[in-house]
């Protein structure tokens, strides 16, 4: 970082971290309250929502996108308590997150999206407008000049009120012409966007051809230079981690996401996934990426997401899922018991989920090996010879073929079989 950088940092208010001023640094925009309430049933009350969003300060997250005041009273007043709550709550880094509110370009939908969020110490209004040839021509019945003009009528009208940060999106840009992109952009830069967000609103892309469009975009969007690039990338091909991750390495500097993935239809790119690949990869293998995520807090989160939203974690989900460290084969449980590094790129305890130190993530079923089983005998007190394991590792053999799983109860029963056989 050097002494221009650092010059700039000084003359910022304490609030505003100095981490955004290394430019491998990926700021992390969460949208949990925004499209992850889009999921279907996933409907928050103001009071959850305000919870979710103190966690998610906590976290390290740079942006919460708190949700579309203009979609329903409550909403409006959820995005406002936020805004004066959490977005003037000072983190112990002496960071405040930003706290934004979704748009259309319609001038009422502006108006109360700036009502909302003014409040926060810093706040940010995030404006759309579709702009693929199926989105213009069905959805919005605009011609391409029209969607041009009611944009960058947005951007001015978003500045005339008071707002500074200004983020615009270009919905399904990831289907968009590009050469049409790189004017909408170019014009609504020129007339005050900070942030140009890309959304691949239905989830068409492939990594490569995601890490293209903002490398093009980055190469060809005159004014870009004064701009952060984000992606928005939804889940419908299940590779939204995988675009949001090429994004970032093509020059993105900020990645929307949402925790566990919620969101419309397949769900958006998961943070915890996309934190983690930047925590373990970023260094060596992305040039330097980095965020500014505490990992400690993703368990924590990830749960109070899906118990208030009522959206379940799948059990193989990566990194919070309930199976993400748990072991199932003997081959796996034989490495684990020698060497957690053999099946496990991560901790539990690194992403705050607190594991039984002496169990390895160790769960018994019927692809369980000799040693595994022998191990977990010994944690439950019994000290069993040679011979007698080998029966008792016959029998739960037999007994795990015709069950799910097996329990404490189910090997204590075994061994209690074993201790009192005639
Ligand atoms: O998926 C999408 O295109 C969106 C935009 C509003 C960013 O949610």
């Amino acid at each position: 970082v050097g002494r221009g950088v650092a010059a700039k940092a000084a003359s910022r208010p304490e609030y505003i971290a100095n981490r955004i001023d290394d430019p491998n640094y990926v700021r992390i925009f969460d949208t949990t309250l925004r499209d992850g309430e889009q999921s279907p049933g996933a409907t928050l009350t103001s009071k959850e929502k305000l919870d979710i969003a103190r966690q998610l300060a906590k976290l390290g997250v740079d942006i919460i996108e708190a949700g579309f005041p203009i979609a329903s009273p409550d909403d409006f007043e959820a995005v406002k308590a936020i805004a004066i709550e959490v977005g003037n709550d000072v983190q112990p880094d002496g960071y405040v997150p930003v706290i934004c509110g979704l748009s259309r370009t319609k001038f009422a939908d502006l108006e109360r999206a700036w009502d909302a969020v003014r409040h926060a110490k810093r706040p940010r209004v995030h404006t759309f407008i579709a702009t693929s040839q199926i989105h213009m021509e069905h959805k919005l019945r605009m011609s391409p000049d029209q969607v041009v003009e009611s944009a960058v009528a947005a951007v001015r009208h978003l500045k005339s009120l008071g707002c500074e940060d200004i983020e615009f999106s270009p919905e399904d840009a990831g289907r968009s012409e590009p050469e049409f992109l790189y004017g909408i952009l170019g014009e609504v830069i020129k007339a005050g966007a900070t942030t140009l967000n890309i959304p691949d609103t239905t989830g068409w892309n492939l990594p490569h051809e995601f890490g293209g469009l903002i490398a093009a975009i980055k190469a060809n969007t005159p004014g870009i230079e004064n701009a952060i690039i984000s992606t928005h990338c939804q889940n419908d091909l299940g590779l939204s981690t995988a675009n949001s991750i090429a994004g970032a390495m093509a020059g993105a500097r900020q990645i929307e996401c949402t925790i566990n993935g919620i969101g419309e239809r397949a769900g958006n790119a998961s943070l915890e996934e996309v934190v983690m690949a930047i925590a373990l990869r970023g260094e060596k293998q992305m040039g330097g990426l980095r965020t500014g995520i505490r990992p400690v807090h993703i368990y924590p989160t990830s749960k109070m997401v899906s118990d208030y939203s009522g959206m379940m974690v799948q059990p193989h989900k990566a990194i919070v899922g309930a199976n993400a460290f748990a072991h199932e084969s003997g081959i796996h449980q034989d490495g684990m018991l020698k060497s957690r590094e053999t099946y496990e790129i991560m901790t539990p305890e690194s992403i705050g989920l607190q594991r039984n130190p002496e169990d390895a993530g160790i769960v018994m079923g019927k692809h369980s090996g000799r040693n595994a089983l022998s191990t977990r005998l010994k944690q439950l007190g019994f000290d069993l010879s040679t011979n007698e394991v080998d029966d008792v590792f016959r029998r739960f053999k037999a007994l795990a073929d015709k069950k799910k799983g097996i329990t404490d109860e189910d090997l204590l029963a075994l061994v209690s079989d074993e201790v009192h056989k005639p």
